[in-house]
């Protein structure tokens, strides 16, 4: 192997850059050539790159976001764009290619595959940590820490006016993010997609928890941690609303947003992006691929990629059984 390519795609995560650094420094090490493409695979359609050595990924790890840009390619869904993709990786001769990002990211390294016989290894990496066949993705240690800490925040003010607060973390369709936030964050009650919910009695349901615990603490903070995209027709303001009108009680919707995907990386996410770079060049030298690399039980693993985009992850069953135990 002489050359090979790399990009970041889909929502950025902090320790994408970990995983750069790492990916580069293992190739160098061996005397390969690393070019990584901008903007994800929009870099790929635009032949836009760069040559990527250790002066380029020097003290990245501690960055957020991504050194190579991200973004969401809409045109890579048409069979059309992708064989120009194709076209112009067979035109730079690369020996393989590495595509670090989500589920999206993986079905477009699929994709592509159809219209070339080039190796590739993913790394998963979102704040979501929604990919099947891996402990966590990058990012999500990181938004974790990032919601929890914005939570305490808001811990306080509640605390000072006795008042409810439904905060909206990030997850697109997991409630991970709101499982392990709202047990870091001792919030009395946690809303997510997996708890299957009744839309239709969703204010009754969160009422009759309110009204049980404000009997048994008297006046005091009540915090709700609710996965965004968890109801259609009830985002969390208009939730806020009917609770408040329905007791009496002053509450508010925060709505953490795009801050949980920025920041310095927790040196968990900076590990695992040097672990999982280090391996998937292990992995793509000697012969493995169109795999998604991955730590599993803290043992470093590769899995066959279509088996990532099709499974789904569950919420950790320890920390469901903690909620369910020591909610009052
Ligand atoms: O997939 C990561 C994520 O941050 C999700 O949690 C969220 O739903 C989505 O991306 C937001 O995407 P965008 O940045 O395109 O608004």
């Amino acid at each position: 192997m002489k050359k090979l390519g790399l990009l970041t795609s889909g929502g950025d995560a902090p320790g994408m850059n970990a995983a750069i650094r790492s990916i580069v420094m293992s190739c160098n090490s061996i005397g390969v050539s690393c070019i990584g493409f901008v903007r994800g695979f929009n870099g790929l359609l635009e032949n836009n790159y760069i040559e990527l050595d250790d002066h380029k990924v020097k003290h990245i790890s501690q960055l957020g976001g991504t050194i190579l840009k991200t973004a969401r390619c809409k045109k890579f869904l048409d069979p059309q764009y992708q064989k120009i993709a194709a076209d112009n990786l067979t035109r730079l001769q690369l020996d393989g290619l590495f595509i670090i990002g989500g589920d999206g990211s993986f079905r477009g390294a699929v994709a592509l595959n159809q219209h070339i016989d080039m190796p590739f290894i993913g790394i998963p990496a979102t704040i979501d940590n929604d990919i099947s066949s891996c402990d966590f993705t990058l990012g999500f240690q990181t938004a974790v820490q990032t919601a929890t800490e914005a939570i305490d925040k808001i811990r306080d003010t509640a605390d000072a006016h006795e008042r409810l607060f439904i905060v909206e973390v990030m997850g697109r369709d997991s409630g991970n993010i709101a499982i392990e936030v709202g047990l870091a964050t001792e919030a009395e009650q946690i809303i997510c997609p997996e708890f299957k919910c009744s839309p239709s009695s969703v204010v009754t349901d969160v009422l009759t928890h309110i009204r049980l615990y404000l009997q048994h603490m008297g006046h005091a903070s009540y915090i709700i941690v609710m996965a965004e995209h968890t109801f259609k027709d009830m985002p969390s303001d208009l939730l806020a609303k009917k609770l408040e009108q329905a007791l009496g009680i002053e509450c508010r919707a925060v709505v953490l947003g795009h801050m949980q995907r920025g920041g310095a990386p927790v040196s968990q996410d900076r590990l695992l992006g040097s672990k999982l770079g280090h391996y998937a060049v292990r992995c793509m030298v000697s012969g493995v691929t169109n795999k998604m690399v991955g730590e599993l039980q803290g043992t470093l693993v590769n899995c066959d990629i279509s088996t990532t985009i099709t499974g789904t992850k569950t919420i950790n069953p320890e920390l469901l059984e903690i909620y369910k135990t020591q909610s009052i």
